[in-house]
């Protein structure tokens, strides 16, 4: 394939090279290159997945002192699960890798712009006749100032390559809609549009959450807007003529506790671009599809069906298996398992959807062929392996191919005896919300299948009743069903939190019962179990580990209030606050306090606090809702390293 511009033939860039060339002009521009962190995000328990570049860095945005220095890039793997349902259009996928460089108090808008613009026009090739970018257009509610400073700077670029760069206001998504592009080239949008934190507008964020206005850059295809969207386009509309392409942050805002905003100890810089739209935009498709890795894929599928993917009867189900697979791939390389809940769930959902889409194109298993999902795990592991060499190695390479044969057999069988009892419950004329939960528990059916065959033969399906049972079902309440697909800070599952709270209390029974020596040395928090690492010279007793079990569940049953203040860094330690040995803080640090029974914000009541910890949250508010999760047991306690014992513990 090739594509025409202005009549020279420019070769197709595949995601490798557009990958390759962004990390090459970062490093060469001082930028230590770091490798991307798993998908499984580690001691954050605020949401299932690493859904962006950022996630991993947080601490360092905070003032944390990052390893490899004040510059940093990488090419982060993520993944949105709240994208699922969005998959089937030109852009959207829920696996994607995102650019990603950042400033650490070191360099700021200036030098960060002209990068940018260097970078897409210069390296990969974007005519800046193309682009288009927004800046945020200020928050006089919360004294946060237009950003005047990045519009000057964008101006100068492009004045330098010849193009004249108005800025217009557009306020609102809404406004956009009304007022249009107005020959503006750069525009200027309120914070639900152009202000960066990880839980959202300034009005959403909690006290301690770093976040910014930021600089977003789009490219534009030139096609004809849609007034389906609305009466005029702007570089926000949905319409696909615009295709967000990055996003420059500057991090240098911290909301604090009485609401209001101060700076950061530094000033930041977090970029995020997502490689697959810039490689899209480089080679001047809208259609991220089109890229090489998906195009491999879709080819197999295309061979083996017979069908085309610009069919467009199938083409949102090609879309579908090549994003659901790559996903799976990475998934499973990063450990998860298809299950019944949290990440797992998510797993099984991918992996069931693409083979209900494969069946819906035509492909088929057979005795010759073998498993046609397994064919593109092949391609995606193929396709992947230099960048990520821990995809191919033999043990990886066979954990993925037979997790996903195992799940694809036990779907076929699932498939066979849901639909027959699918078919006996449409009868009824509805799906009740008793149906679509006896399809979920006995035949596996996930209860967006439900919902999406029900929707093909225009059957009603009752959700809130389906979601009352859910709740009710206690392995699953215990990970908050609603919330599974939510992304980011909204994410944070009752399982995960509660055990988080119980992870406070924990590490003071064992300091109760061991000695003050004891010292959190590393944790990480699932939905399903808690585990900590801390230092301590010897094997536990029998009678300490008991000891320790009845201390914790005493503290659960005293429904002891938790509270969170912030404070500058040697009040808490003052307080004797709790914190991971080895970790670096910045000068204003959260910290829960839990108890003392009365204890409230106002007046948390330190001195008499149960537990006090360094801690950016979530956690339940009153320890009343661990006591109805189960009873605290110790599942495993052992040496990790020399002095650090490791437990696992759960609520049973
Ligand atoms: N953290 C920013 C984002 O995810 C760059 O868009």
């Amino acid at each position: 394939m090739h594509f025409m511009c202005n009549d020279v033939t420019i070769l197709p860039m595949n995601l490798s090279d557009v990958r390759t060339k962004y990390l090459t002009f970062f490093e060469a521009r001082g930028h230590a290159i770091v490798p991307s962190a798993s998908l499984i995000p580690l001691n954050d328990p605020t949401t299932l997945f690493t859904g962006s570049g950022m996630q991993p860095m947080v601490p360092y945005l905070l003032g944390e002192e990052h390893p490899s220095g004040t510059r940093v890039a990488d090419s982060q793997r993520s993944f949105r699960a709240e994208d699922i349902d969005e998959v089937g259009d030109n852009r959207h996928t829920t696996f994607f890798e995102m650019l990603g460089n950042w400033s650490f108090g070191d360099y700021f808008k200036e030098e960060q712009i002209a990068w940018m613009f260097e970078f897409l026009v210069d390296e990969i090739g974007i005519d800046p006749e193309r682009l288009y970018v927004t800046a945020f257009i200020g928050d006089e509610a919360y004294d946060l100032p237009r950003d005047t400073e990045s519009v000057a700077l964008w101006k100068k670029l492009f004045a330098s390559k010849g193009i004249e760069a108005t800025d217009v206001i557009i306020g609102s998504e809404a406004d956009g809609y009304e007022k249009g592009m107005q020959g503006g080239r750069i525009f200027y949008y309120d914070a639900r549009k152009n202000w960066w934190s990880r839980a959202g507008t300034p009005d959403k964020m909690p006290a301690g959450e770093p976040g910014g206005p930021d600089t977003e850059m789009f490219y534009d295809f030139g096609t004809v807007h849609d007034e389906v969207f609305g009466p005029h386009c702007h570089p926000n509309c949905d319409c696909g003529r615009f295709m967000e392409i990055g996003n420059n942050v500057f991090m240098q805002y911290l909301k604090k506790a009485d609401g209001t905003f101060g700076l950061l100890p530094k000033r930041n810089v977090d970029f995020g671009g997502g490689l697959e739209r810039i490689a899209a935009a480089a080679n001047q498709t809208p259609d991220v599809f089109k890229i090489d890795i998906f195009e491999s894929i879709i080819s197999l599928l295309e061979a083996f069906s017979g069908k085309s993917y610009e069919d467009l009867a199938y083409q949102r189900s090609f879309r579908i298996v090549a994003d659901h697979m790559r996903a799976t791939v990475f998934m499973l390389a990063d450990g998860v398992r298809p299950s019944n809940t949290e990440r797992g769930y998510v797993l099984r959902r991918l992996i069931r959807r693409a083979a209900q889409h494969a069946q819906k194109i035509g492909v088929q298993n057979d005795q010759k062929e073998g498993s046609m999902l397994n064919r593109c795990a092949v391609i995606i592991i193929e396709k992947y392996k230099a960048a990520y060499p821990e995809l191919a190695s033999d043990d990886a390479y066979q954990q993925i191919t037979s997790e996903i044969w195992k799940e694809e057999v036990q779907f076929g069988r699932a498939l066979d005896n849901g639909m027959k009892e699918f078919e006996k419950m449409a009868q009824a004329g509805t799906i009740s919300g008793a149906d679509a939960f006896t399809l979920f528990t006995t035949y596996g059916f996930p209860f967006e299948m439900t919902l999406e065959i029900a929707r093909e033969r225009t059957l009603s399906v009752d959700a809130a009743d389906f979601e009352k049972r859910m709740k009710e079902h206690q392995e699953l309440s215990r990970s908050g069903s609603e919330q599974k697909f939510k992304g980011g800070l909204a994410d944070h599952s009752e399982a995960t939190v509660r055990l988080h709270t119980t992870h406070h209390i924990l590490l003071k029974a064992l300091q109760m019962v061991l000695g003050d020596h004891v010292k959190q040395r590393g944790s990480n928090i699932t939905g399903e179990r808690l585990r900590i690492d801390f230092s301590h010279g010897e094997k536990m007793t029998d009678d300490q580990k008991k000891e320790v079990e009845r201390i914790v569940n005493d503290a659960i049953k005293q429904h002891l209030p938790m509270t969170r203040s912030t404070m500058p860094k040697e009040e808490a330690e003052g307080l004797g606050a709790q914190h991971e040995f080895g970790a670096k803080y910045p000068d204003v640090v959260s910290v829960y306090s839990l108890g003392p029974v009365g204890a409230t914000l106002e007046n948390p009541q330190f001195d008499q606090a149960f537990s006090i910890e360094f801690c950016g949250g979530p956690h339940v508010t009153n320890t009343s809702e661990i006591e109805s999760a189960g009873t605290f047991r110790i599942q495993k306690e052992e040496a990790v390293a020399s002095g650090i014992r490791r437990i696992k513990g759960v609520l049973v």
